[in-house]
């Protein structure tokens, strides 16, 4: 359902009734309550109130915090991107500690803001609210806070904001897991020509370092046709391309009523008119098929990009991080792939100094990189994560050695990016224009279906079309280009 659709159901809401007992229709009840709190607000502001939403870490939080604006939107704020705004949402993430530490630093800025602005309101969700011990926290130091929710009741958030209208104190609801998929809630997408689409959510691999599957609960997927009508009427809105989302998106389909493969639900999805680019994220080694393989190799729409964790390069570390896939059958995985499908690019994750990482097992880990031919990975320094098994291993590296490894491993991947990024100079590339280049006004910059990024002049009016670009010169990560017909 679009915007409009809503807007009009929540306008013949009778909002003194009683709350319906079943979604989306409830929220529906409580955006329609929220309208009239707001309205009371831009009396008492003598303008409309304004909202910023910050979004932490992945694209899922991305994804999450687009449906945040998109009830924001109905409930009449205006959305900005400047923190002094009259309601300030952080959408957190707890992947690494680092995280965990920003938030805390970027709160206590908030805080002085809110003595300046009565009206001002702090709202805090996502992955890292789903840690017990951060709430305790919160609820001892963290008082000025307005409201406090998870990522499993985030489709609540109407009916949760109209509760911090009508209280005083903190409003905390957190829950442990959910089963439940709510559809047909707004969400307001950042591009008006690509977005994210959640296929799937949580994660059930438990690999040793990891707080996902603690904070995002157990696997759920998506039925194959509500994930189909939110992308054809995203199309309809201008939408070129997707970005499939999912912890582990290999494993789509395993717990539906009429089980399906995702390899199956990417053909469907290249059935839809209109769509053009089709992109997933993330693939785990041990569930990717042969069928997927065959899948891309003969679509006409999904990029040439595989995201492909290796984490490790190392079985023994591998084996002691649960990834149930040895460096052989990781290496042996990666040159099928690049055999059916030669333009592709792969990229992956890499993490350093996990608990018992010896030199050797950092070498190992580079011997990966040198064989798979990287177009760029991420790489992490381990950060343990409290109710992890690891955290809890012996053996945790010093991090002085941990420095060490992380800089080789750092090198080697970047080296590897420069000679395989500049494979394809003096080719012509088709690239989804994504926006005016940052540093020269005078620029665009898109994208290559193997996610690398292009700068050309031109207009902005081309921003949202695929346009065919000459890929003249390789700098490192990125190339400079000029459009050709
Ligand atoms: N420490 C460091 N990196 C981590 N990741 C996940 N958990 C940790 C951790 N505890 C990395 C993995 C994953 C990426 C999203 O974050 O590489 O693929
Ligand atoms: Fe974490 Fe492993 Fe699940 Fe990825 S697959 S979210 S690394 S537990």
């Amino acid at each position: 359902m679009n915007r409009y659709e809503i807007d009009q159901i929540v306008r013949e809401i009778d909002i003194h009734g009683q709350p319906p007992g079943t979604e989306p229709d409830r929220q529906y009840f409580f955006m329609a309550k929220v309208r009239a709190h707001v309205r009371e607000l831009t009396k008492s502001l003598g303008r409309k109130p304004t909202c910023c939403v910050t979004t932490f870490g992945c694209q899922m939080n991305a994804r999450d915090s687009e449906k945040l604006v998109g009830i924001l939107l109905q409930a009449g704020y205006d959305i900005t991107e400047d923190e002094h705004a009259d309601f300030v949402i952080f959408n957190t993430c707890t992947v690494r500690e680092n995280a965990n530490q920003r938030l805390y630093g970027r709160l206590g800025t908030l805080k002085n803001r809110k003595k300046k602005n009565p009206y001002m309101k702090i709202a805090l969700c996502g992955c890292m609210m789903q840690e017990p011990s951060v709430i305790e926290k919160l609820k001892e130091s963290y008082g000025f806070v307005d409201l406090v929710f998870g990522t499993h009741n985030i489709y609540k958030f109407a009916e949760l904001l109209n509760a911090v209208f009508e209280n005083q104190s903190m409003v905390i609801d957190i829950w442990e897991d959910t089963d439940k998929i709510v559809e047909d809630l707004p969400s307001e997408r950042k591009y008006p020509f690509k977005t994210g689409i959640n296929i799937m959510f949580g994660c059930n691999n438990f690999c040793s370092y990891c707080i996902v599957p603690y904070v995002r609960g157990r696997e759920r997927s998506r039925k194959p046709e509500d994930i189909i009508r939110e992308i054809e009427s995203a199309v309809a809105e201008g939408v070129v391309e997707i970005m499939l989302l999912g912890q582990n998106v290999n494993s789509y389909g395993k717990n539906l009523e009429e089980p399906m493969t995702f390899a199956q639900l990417l053909q469907e999805i290249e059935k839809i008119d209109g769509l053009k680019r089709i992109r997933f994220m993330t693939s785990h080694p041990k569930d990717l098929s042969e069928e997927l393989i065959q899948v891309m190799k003969h679509s006409k729409k999904i990029c040439r990009h595989l995201h492909l964790p290796l984490q490790s390069g190392s079985t023994r570390i591998l084996q002691a991080m649960n990834r149930r896939y040895t460096k052989e059958q990781y290496l042996a995985l990666a040159k099928r792939i690049k055999q059916e499908i030669p333009d592709i690019s792969l990229t992956t994750d890499i993490i350093v100094g996990f608990p018992g990482e010896t030199m050797a097992d950092v070498e190992e880990t580079i011997d990966v990189i040198k064989q798979v031919e990287y177009d760029n990975a991420f790489t992490f320094i381990y950060s343990p994560r409290t109710g992890t098994p690891a955290a809890v291993m012996p053996d945790q590296v010093p991090p002085e050695v941990v420095k060490e490894g992380f800089d080789k491993v750092l090198k080697a991947v970047q080296d590897m990016a420069k000679q395989q990024v500049k494979r394809f100079q003096g080719q012509n590339a088709m690239v989804l224009v994504e926006e005016i280049n940052e540093q020269d006004p005078a620029l665009l910059t898109g994208r290559m279906s193997n996610n690398t990024l292009v700068h050309f002049p031109g207009d902005p009016s081309l921003i949202g079309s695929l346009v065919n670009v000459k890929l003249e010169d390789c700098y490192g990560f990125y190339y400079m280009g000029h459009q050709v017909p």
